[in-house]
């Protein structure tokens, strides 16, 4: 058999695994938004029956020996990036014993109950055996997979392929002290928006047209996706001529629901850019978690919180809602959406406290995985935290450590890609500037096509050609840095503040 007669081989093996992940994609996506609440235990069968086909598709050795045979004996730069990405999934999937795989499904299903009684109740003893139990099969996980340097390099390598935790921390580190300190001038600064009228009343069906419509100027497809409503918002599907959009309407908040459909426009954006001629392979999917935060947040926040943006926008919105917005002028509306108070909640977070909020997490997260933090003293090492990085302390666990669902199911080495998906947005978006002089006039007149011609051409028709960080650098012409992001709050946020 000659070699692309095997790639053709690997290529229908591939695109099956693609037809069953993507079926589960949709049986969740329609778990969270249409199906009945008694439909639930049906549907965890059918999702768990598919998943097993998929792992077993997954781990088979003539997928492994074609991969062998294919790798370094590919004839095109596609092809390339098909084996070396299914070659990655595959030696992640089968180093993995089958009984670890089956003992964290299991142990993550009770963990997910315990935390979410531990939250209610807000006492972390109840989540504490479960949360210690999970990490300890989380390192023999990442010990079955391998690292050079260190043990969370194996986790975070799941979501941001070629990552390592030295790297975050490097980048990390030089934006922590700058960032807590411009947090603290925000917080001393005398003039300071009003946010309150976000809080006034938006009847959920004008809700509805308005997203709709925020989504559609900036380019999202409605031939080829759709927004439904479900209490966490997310972005799924099944490639990108079938983009799935979530979101959720508060009638009493504003930004709940257009910032947060323009959040997920945004991942609905790359999704729909990807090449379709390579669906349900890797060269035709997302390169990491962090470039596909990267597009949502250039999109909710460099875009849609911009004065340009609503200098073209706002007086519809008035129209739109008259009496929350109708005396509200421009200048106190911008203000309003850019407020900037160190918080709590993560995903409440604004721009600028935002990534804090995920540096004290990963702090913490690698220091479970490393052993030098003790489960049981979880909570007062994220307290400390807390006080150090935004000056706040948590009255209880519920508005600290055990707010968010992510340990529950064992994903350690999720939560840097939220504040690289940030990073990566202000670096992409220099980059633009650059290349697009006028953007702003652009925006302000409601013209975005130069803006998604330059992500499709830049970044979207990639897929995973290319890893995160060298994407990054191909793009800009320099590695990764906290740079670009500190300099697009700094640009953004003190005139707001009437800091100098
Ligand atoms: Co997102």
């Amino acid at each position: 058999m000659t070699a692309s007669t095997k790639y053709e081989q690997l290529l229908k093996h591939i695109r099956e695994l693609g037809h069953l992940e993507s079926s589960v994609a949709l049986l969740d996506w329609d778990a969270e938004t249409y199906m009945p609440s008694a439909g639930i235990e049906i549907r965890s069968e059918q999702i768990a029956t598919l998943s097993r086909m998929s792992h077993e598709k997954m781990t088979e050795p003539a997928l492994g020996e074609l991969l062998a045979e294919l790798e370094g004996n590919t004839d095109d730069d596609d092809a390339a990036t098909n084996v070396r990405e299914m070659k990655r999934t595959y030696d992640r999937a089968v180093k993995v014993p089958g009984r670890l795989v089956e003992e964290l499904a299991r142990t993550s299903t009770r963990a997910k109950e315990t935390w979410a009684q531990a939250r209610k109740e807000r006492k972390f003893e109840l989540f504490e055996k479960d949360l210690s139990r999970l990490i300890d099969l989380r390192r023999e996980y990442a010990d079955a997979i391998g690292y050079e340097e260190k043990r969370y390099d194996a986790l975070l390598d799941e979501y941001e392929p070629g990552m390592r935790a030295s790297q975050v921390t490097a980048v990390f580190d030089s934006l922590r002290g700058p960032l807590s300190e411009f947090v603290q001038q925000i917080a001393d600064a005398s003039q300071k928006p009003d946010p309150s009228v976000l809080h006034r009343h938006y009847p959920e069906a004008t809700q509805k047209l308005w997203c709709r419509q925020m989504a559609e100027v900036i380019g999202f497809d409605f031939k080829c996706g759709r927004i439904d409503i479900s209490t966490h918002p997310f972005c799924s599907g099944t490639g990108p001529q079938d983009v799935r959009l979530t979101t959720r309407y508060e009638e009493d908040f504003f930004n709940a629901a257009t910032f947060g459909t323009l959040h997920e426009a945004g991942h609905g954006l790359y999704e729909q850019g990807l090449p379709t001629e390579h669906l349900f392979t890797p060269r035709g999917e997302a390169t990491s978690l962090g470039i596909h935060e990267s597009q949502s947040r250039m999109w909710e926040n460099m875009i849609g919180r911009s004065m340009p943006f609503w200098k073209r926008y706002y007086a519809q919105c008035q129209i739109a809602f008259p009496d929350a917005l109708g005396d509200v002028p421009l200048e106190k509306f911008y203000g309003a959406i850019n407020t900037v108070e160190p918080s709590f909640i993560r995903v409440e977070a604004d721009e600028v406290t935002y990534n804090l909020h995920i540096i004290l997490r990963f702090e913490i997260e690698s220091d479970l995985i490393d052993g030098t933090l003790a489960v049981k003293d979880l909570p007062a090492a994220w307290n400390q935290k807390m006080h150090d990085l935004l000056g706040i302390t948590p009255a209880h666990d519920a508005d600290g450590c055990l707010q968010d669902v992510h340990w529950s199911f064992g994903g350690f080495g999720y939560f840097p890609t939220y504040a690289l998906g940030n990073l990566y947005a202000a670096q992409f978006f220099e980059q633009v500037r650059k290349d697009i002089p006028n953007l702003d006039q652009q925006t302000e007149s409601g013209k975005f096509d130069d803006l998604l011609g330059w992500l499709r051409t830049n970044i979207h028709q990639y897929g995973s050609r290319y890893r995160a960080a060298e994407l990054a650098e191909r793009v800009t012409g320099k590695p990764l840095s906290a740079e670009p992001f500190l300099n697009y709050i700094r640009a953004k946020f003190s005139p707001i503040y009437g800091l100098g």
